[in-house]
């Protein structure tokens, strides 16, 4: 996510992903090293074998490992580099850098925590994170993730389908969407002190987006719980959407009637729209989203590649879409 900036001199969207790239170079040679040793291991089920590629490709072997299941969901796609995935990210509880969220988030206090699920439900509750790690079956889910930035990863997420949780709380026929809100507490986030947007940070969806099969709930990444800096302990993805809809650090899921306005929306409404599905089709007002980058695979020299509509996953949630104009609803 890009802040507009009134600083002529700040760097063109188009020059930030590749100074990244050429930071991470070392990062990545480090990390094919450890690849090679991958011939010999002996056999291992997925998970084990998920979380030791992990490890070898600098996951951290201190984290508390989360057993899941493979899902037919995920891209063949390689997955990103764990460094990268930890190491690039968007937290701007943590301040605005790239690096702020893992040199700042480890602040951030994951036990006690919980989820206040209310609104429009007939059996409002709160979830205890430890509940939500036992409520159904965990999935490794290797999912597409693009950036309004024009970036793009790969990443092997753990969870479960939000429609898990929704079906538990019951809502109601006013129910049509639903807002996610997420921690926002000064003492722990040093980045709350600069007003980039409205905090807390605050997305939505649609009842019927949230239900998707594709929107997970998660709780991992790379076989390990979640990193503090990719949103601990409880975050959502929603992979055909750019990735500022993936709210981080969830503390409330609230079911409404009226379609809220999100932080982004509130803080610059003709660059955020509601939907934000990725559509290489409409641009960002300030930079075109037809190509991306993909951070770990796309040389600095390379082209970047065409993005896809509904970052590739149209066969799934195209139909969520019929009938809208998907330049007005963007
Ligand atoms: N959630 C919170 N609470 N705060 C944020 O700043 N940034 C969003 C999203 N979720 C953000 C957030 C943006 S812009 C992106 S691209 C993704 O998180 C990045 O997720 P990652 O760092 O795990 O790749």
């Amino acid at each position: 996510m890009l802040i507009r900036r009134h600083d002529a001199s700040a760097p063109p969207a188009s020059e930030i992903t590749p100074r990244a790239i050429w930071r991470d170079r070392r990062q990545l040679i480090a990390a094919a090293g450890g690849a090679a040793l991958g011939g010999a291991l002996p056999t291992l089920s997925p998970t084990q074998a998920l979380a030791s590629s992990a490890i070898m490709q600098g996951g951290d072997p201190k984290a508390q490992k989360l057993a899941a299941t493979p899902s037919r969901l995920s891209t063949p796609e390689r997955a990103t580099p764990y460094k990268l995935v930890t190491t690039y990210n968007n937290f701007y509880e943590f301040g605005t850098e790239k690096d702020d969220p893992i040199k700042h988030a480890h602040r951030l206090r994951t036990r006690p925590w919980s989820v206040k699920v209310d609104g429009e439900v007939a059996k409002p509750r709160s979830f205890d994170i430890d509940e939500l790690l036992t409520l159904a079956p965990l999935e490794e889910r290797i999912y597409r993730m693009r950036c309004v930035e024009g970036w793009s990863m790969v990443i092997p997420w753990i969870g479960f389908p939000m429609a898990e949780l929704i079906r538990r709380v019951e809502p109601t026929s006013k129910a049509r969407y639903v807002e996610f809100v997420t921690l926002a507490d000064p003492k722990q986030m040093n980045g709350l002190a600069i007003p980039v947007i409205s905090w807390p940070y605050m997305e939505a969806l649609r009842l019927d987006e949230a239900m998707h099969p594709l929107t997970l709930l998660t709780l991992g990444l790379y076989g390990e719980v979640l990193p503090k800096q990719n949103g601990a302990p409880v975050r959502l993805v929603v992979p055909w959407k750019y990735g500022f809809k993936s709210a981080k650090s969830l503390v409330s899921i609230r079911f409404v009637e009226k379609q809220p306005n999100t932080s982004w929306m509130r803080s610059s409404p003709e660059e955020y729209g509601f939907y934000s599905n990725v559509n290489p089709e409409v641009s960002h007002p300030r930079w075109s989203q037809a190509t991306e980058r993909r951070l770990g695979d796309d040389g600095f020299m390379q082209k970047r590649r065409s993005t896809l509509m509904f970052n590739g996953y149209t066969d799934q949630v195209a139909s969520l879409y019929s009938g809208m104009d998907l330049r007005r609803n963007f």
